[in-house]
């Protein structure tokens, strides 16, 4: 198995929202590998968070990568706000496109590394003939729009399944899963394959003093 060292990517989605700057430095301090940002526009999602602006305010509270994950449709409008504002890693619903190989190469012109995410009732053969494109593939464990939600156990049969795909291909594809992470899921998705690992409520649940102790209790 090629898959790359675990990286922790905690969810801002979850921390304290009056204070954002300060909840990244703290989360940088405390080892998050990533800083996963979530992007709704209450119409693919059910739920409405920040846009471009912020993103681009908040980019100079950590050194880590944005991910940048975009819950918005349609996806290509928005996509030159968040390489400027300092996305590093820009990811996108295949539901979400309308041309899913499109948009792949509309964030690599910016210079950015591109994912696709997968919904949990969304199969593999979604991505089959862009895989070797993408520099990454974020496998949802929940329905997306809501932090502290309970992992759907499905979508650990989906991680191996990708493992195998990517492996097959040899390219260094992240895998990525969000939604329901916790020191037991977390474990059963880096054993399927997976090798970024997005938490919320696990990383910010308990005040910043235990940051450090969640993400650390994530990397199993
Ligand atoms: C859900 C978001 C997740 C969410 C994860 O739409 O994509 O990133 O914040 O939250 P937890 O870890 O609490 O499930
Ligand atoms: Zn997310």
């Amino acid at each position: 198995m090629s898959q790359n060292p675990v990286r922790i990517a905690p969810s801002i989605l979850s921390a304290d929202f009056s204070a954002l700057g300060h909840e990244i430095e703290a989360v940088t301090e405390a080892g998050a590998d990533w800083i996963h940002v979530d992007v709704m526009d209450g119409h693919f999602v059910p739920n409405l968070t920040i846009g471009p602006v912020v993103v681009k305010a908040l980019r100079k509270h950590s050194k880590q990568p944005f991910d940048v994950h975009l819950m918005v449709t349609p996806v290509d409008a928005l996509v030159p706000a968040f390489a400027d504002a300092g996305a590093d890693v820009i990811s996108f619903h295949t539901e979400a496109g309308p041309h899913v190989h499109r948009t792949i190469q509309l964030i690599k012109s910016f210079g950015k590394k591109a994912g696709v995410v997968l919904n949990p009732s969304t199969p593999l053969s979604a991505i089959e003939y862009v895989l070797g494109d993408l520099d990454l593939v974020l496998v949802m464990s929940v329905n997306p729009g809501f932090g502290g939600q309970a992992f759907i156990d499905s979508q650990v049969r989906k991680i191996a399944a990708l493992r195998k795909a990517i492996d097959a291909l040899g390219k260094p594809i992240d895998l990525e899963v969000d939604g329901g992470i916790n020191p037991h899921t977390a474990r059963l998705c880096i054993d399927a394959g997976a090798d970024v690992l997005v938490a919320g409520t696990a990383v910010f649940g308990g005040g910043s003093g235990g940051y450090a102790a969640n993400i650390k209790a994530l990397r199993g």
